[in-house]
């Protein structure tokens, strides 16, 4: 989801009322819950931007310090023999990692196509414009659309080998259980000797995590908070975001960090024509930002019939960017 371009795009009446029936399901559920996916609005898109570039926020950096780094090694590991492949690209945002290896790639006259695939037609319609301009003689094609139709797109359009790429560390934004499902998705997307190239953030000193999602700045805090203003903006709620306080933790030992809103009073909340009640002290639950082990993400693999086979680190080896083989 790194991205300056607006991800999450509600023109549709049938996507404003998936959200409305999102939230107000969440609100109704005990504990309360939110679905962080719905982050990214153009003022959630901003405020993220503004998270990568803060102090405390490292996997951004470590992320970029490897695809800038590591480019060749990662290149060959695609590479493999150098038959022609389909590079794509799940949730691409403005393709900034991905350009390191798209450029060297090109460089080394690399047979393949570049298929970035994101839910925003705006950002997809930004890369098919402008990465022909800052990367000449690129094969790309954009597909606007979920990550499984267009990966089953994708696909049925061509037998090429394909290399699919899920960076970021968004994986850690799904419960360990749906990450493990959605890894097990992606392979049955794939044939044998499909690679996936995914970035996962792992465990490292507690108080690191930590202040990620705890910044001095409290961008992180207006990150959330905007999901309740975006509720009062699109679906006519009356939520006093000034009620609410964020709250981040991390657990070593699991290696969840979660992020939650908690009410500063008794008070109730408008969304559309349903009413919602919060005890003073009541939490939200907003987001999940899962740490591995590496030991965590091989069994990961595994468990969705991938082979681990290289690990690109940084040079805190806080971040890995893992390539798995599809068997
Ligand atoms: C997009 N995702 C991987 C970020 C993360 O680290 O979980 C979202 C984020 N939430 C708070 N800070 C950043």
């Amino acid at each position: 989801m790194d991205t300056t371009i607006a991800q999450a795009e509600l023109s549709s009446p049938s996507k404003t009322n998936q959200f409305f029936d999102d939230v107000i399901n969440g609100l109704n559920a005990t504990p309360k819950y939110l679905n962080s996916k719905y982050f990214y609005d153009a003022n959630g898109d901003k405020l993220f931007q503004d998270l990568m570039n803060c102090e405390e926020y490292y996997p951004t950096n470590c992320e970029l310090e490897i695809f800038s780094e590591k480019t060749a090694d990662i290149c060959k590991a695609i590479i493999g023999n150098g038959d022609a492949f389909e590079l794509i690209e799940l949730g691409a945002g403005d393709a900034t990692k991905s350009s390191y290896l798209l450029k060297y790639l090109l460089d080394n006259e690399a047979s393949f196509t570049y298929l970035p695939i994101d839910i925003s037609s705006n950002v997809i319609s930004y890369l098919n414009i402008t990465l022909p301009v800052t990367l000449p003689g690129i094969q790309i094609k954009g597909l606007n659309g979920e990550y499984f139709d267009m990966l089953t797109r994708a696909a049925s359009a061509s037998n090429k080998r394909k290399v699919v790429m899920f960076l970021g560390s968004n994986i850690g934004n799904m419960p360990v259980h749906e990450a493990e499902q959605f890894c097990a998705e992606v392979r049955n997307h794939l044939s044998a000797g499909d690679m996936l190239l995914i970035g996962i953030d792992l465990k490292k000193n507690p108080k690191t995590v930590l202040a990620a999602y705890n910044d001095k700045e409290g961008i992180t805090k207006r990150f959330n908070l905007n999901l309740l203003e975006r509720i009062n903006r699109e679906l006519g709620g009356n939520f006093d975001a000034s009620q609410f306080e964020h709250y981040p933790t991390y657990d070593p030992e699991t290696g969840a960090c979660k992020s939650y809103l908690v009410s500063l009073a008794d008070q109730d909340v408008k969304v559309g024509g349903e009413t919602i009640s919060f005890k003073k002290d009541e939490y939200i639950f907003m987001e999940i930002s899962q740490k591995f082990t590496i030991a965590q993400t091989e069994q990961m693999a595994k468990k969705a019939k991938f082979k681990p086979l290289n690990q690109f680190y940084d040079s805190k080896k806080w971040f890995v960017d893992a390539i798995w083989l599809a068997e």
